[in-house]
Order: structure tokens, then sequence, then C-alpha cells
């Protein structure tokens, strides 16, 4: 489930960097879970894990 609104990864697309990338928003998070991209984040706002 995406954290952002519990919608089902497993509809999902994995992206050019290998990321799996939620099909609603567009989150985007490592093979280990982690928050790598939240398109919508405002660019002085907290800094997501690169
Ligand atoms: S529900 Fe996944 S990014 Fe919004």
């Amino acid at each position: 489930m995406c954290p952002h609104r519990l919608a089902p990864l497993s509809q999902g697309r994995i992206d050019q960097w290998g990321r799996l990338q939620c099909v609603y928003h567009g989150w985007c998070f490592s093979g280990s879970g982690e928050c790598k991209l939240i398109p919508q984040a405002p660019s002085d706002g907290p800094p997501v894990n690169n």
C-alpha cells in the first residue's frame, strides 16, 4: 500500500531509475521501501531522501 493514500502499489510501475512509482500521485519508492520522490512537494520543503 502507498503511504500517501493507501493506493495499491501493485498497480504501480517501475520508472527509468528503477523506482516503484505509485500510479495515483507519482510518489516513488526504492526497493527497500524508502520514499525517493514526491512530485508535488515544494522545493523549499523538507528534503526527500535521495
Ligand atoms: S496514493 Fe500513492 S502517491 Fe498518492
